[in-house]
């Protein structure tokens, strides 16, 4: 396969993360869908020999697992250990960790799990190298995360989870009122009204997702955005957010706030508060990503849904909804030694083998497409089939150098708008012409 890109979908501004990185030597940068800018981006390091102990850094691994798929590793390559770094599970405070560390020009990291998002944004700041794409086939990939791995057409990380949004749904109340699975916000609501109704209101709320602010809001703003038919980028790479359609799915979130189908606590909530939510039987309804699943699935105690929840697509404004992709990526710090294991270490951890082993033991998304026809993993999670439909038809987020910036002045608008400080029309309106300036 060549890595070549979606056609229009991105849209990168020029220049250097001056606020957080003094790194940004490499001149990189320009608008991959110009096409006249010229391929800026920094060529692949050729060093890739040297083999030693390495780090690997990631987010909270809140499934226990990683520790145990790195024992592996360790057992069968005593010369090349890794040793994992576990960042904070917020994806922001991640990205800054990282950031930071290649400011200060660190060996400490050397595997950095890196967000899609910020793929652009780390190739054109060199706080990633270039892969050698002779020693990766990404064929076997699903296309949308390889997209996301890729900058200027070159290999930046291998994709090794993938993630789109899920609705979970309490299917035991639903069975119990004689209720389908949403497919709307309207309907998500009217089924809401029902159960809650014949249930004891006070410990039971209809709905929630992300909306702390942090990179899940930018998730969920975009998801109400994009199903409701609006767009944050439009396929020509230009923001296009002040809408009718975008208005109408940020009226749906700031609606639902007001009037309690989400709890008002939820503004706090990344992740991991929704999780427990559910977990605790709370919630109704809940947008998460797959990781959810083993775990509200556990019959340990931890659970009090397990046997009594599944998974449905995300609802829209009159159809399905659409996803946010999301997903991470293994990549190689530009500061770090060992880079010949590193090359090695993302390999083994991305192979068909490790992807299915680490998928059933986490519920989460691989990378790997025909793992989601494979008989164990269809088995273990049923919901295979929508979870690849939603990745397939979810939406990347803008593929800008800028990501943070960007990011920001999302979390901004949509955070305002959801707290009933700014109208939403007001919100869009501010937020597109940020967007403008940030995305050339
Ligand atoms: C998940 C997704 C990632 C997203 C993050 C937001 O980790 O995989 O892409 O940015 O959630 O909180």
């Amino acid at each position: 396969m060549t890595f070549a890109r979606r056609a229009g979908r991105i849209a990168v501004a020029a220049g250097s993360l001056t606020a957080l990185l003094a790194v940004a030597a490499c001149g990189g940068g320009g608008d991959e869908s110009a096409g006249g800018g010229g391929d800026t981006a920094p060529s692949a390091d050729s060093s890739y020999t040297e083999k030693g102990p390495i780090t690997y850094v990631q987010g909270k691994d809140t499934s226990g697992h990683v520790p145990k798929q790195i024992a592996k590793w360790n057992k069968e390559h005593p010369d090349e250990k890794v040793t994992l770094q576990e960042l904070p599970d917020n994806a922001d405070q991640q990205r800054a960790q990282m950031l930071q560390n290649a400011q200060i020009k660190s060996d400490k990291m050397t595997v950095l799990s890196v967000d899609v998002v910020w793929t652009a944004e780390f190739a054109a700041n060199q706080v990633i190298d270039e892969l050698p794409a002779d020693q990766f086939s990404t064929d076997d990939f699903l296309p949308a995360t390889v997209q996301t791995a890729t900058y200027f057409d070159k290999l930046y990380a291998v994709p090794a989870t993938s993630d789109g949004g899920l609705l979970y749904y309490r299917k035991d109340l639903l069975d119990k009122y004689d209720l389908k699975p949403p497919t709307t916000w309207s309907e998500l609501k009217d089924a809401c009204d029902t159960i809650t109704k014949g249930e004891d209101k006070s410990k039971l709320n209809c709905f929630a997702g992300q909306y702390n602010k942090y990179e899940g809001l930018t998730v969920n703003f975009s998801e109400a955005v994009n199903s409701a038919g609006g767009v944050v980028v439009g396929e020509d790479g230009k923001p296009n957010v002040n809408t009718p359609e975008a208005q109408s799915g940020l009226d749906v979130l700031v609606n639902w706030f007001k009037d309690g189908t989400i709890p008002k606590g939820a503004i706090t909530w990344q992740e991991e508060q929704g999780r427990q939510a559910f977990q605790d039987g709370k919630l109704v309804f809940l947008r998460n990503w797959p990781y959810v699943y083993s775990l509200a699935e556990k019959d340990d105690g931890s659970s009090k849904v397990n046997g009594k929840f599944a998974v449905a697509p995300l609802p829209g404004l009159d159809q399905p909804g659409v996803s946010s992709l999301g997903g991470h990526n293994m990549a190689i710090s530009k500061y770090a030694k060992n880079k010949g294991t590193a090359v090695e270490f993302i390999k083994w951890w991305t192979n068909q083998e490790n992807q299915k082993s680490y998928s059933l033991a986490t519920s989460q998304a691989p990378t790997r497409t025909a793992l989601y026809t494979d008989p164990e993993l269809t088995k273990e999670y049923p919901y295979m089939p929508i979870l690849l439909k939603s990745i397939e038809t979810a939406q990347p987020r803008p593929k800008a150098v800028k990501y943070g910036d960007v990011t920001l002045a999302i979390q901004d608008s949509a955070y305002a708008a959801l707290q009933g400080q700014i109208p939403t029309q007001q919100a869009l309106s501010e937020l597109q012409t940020k967007l403008e300036s940030l995305i050339k």
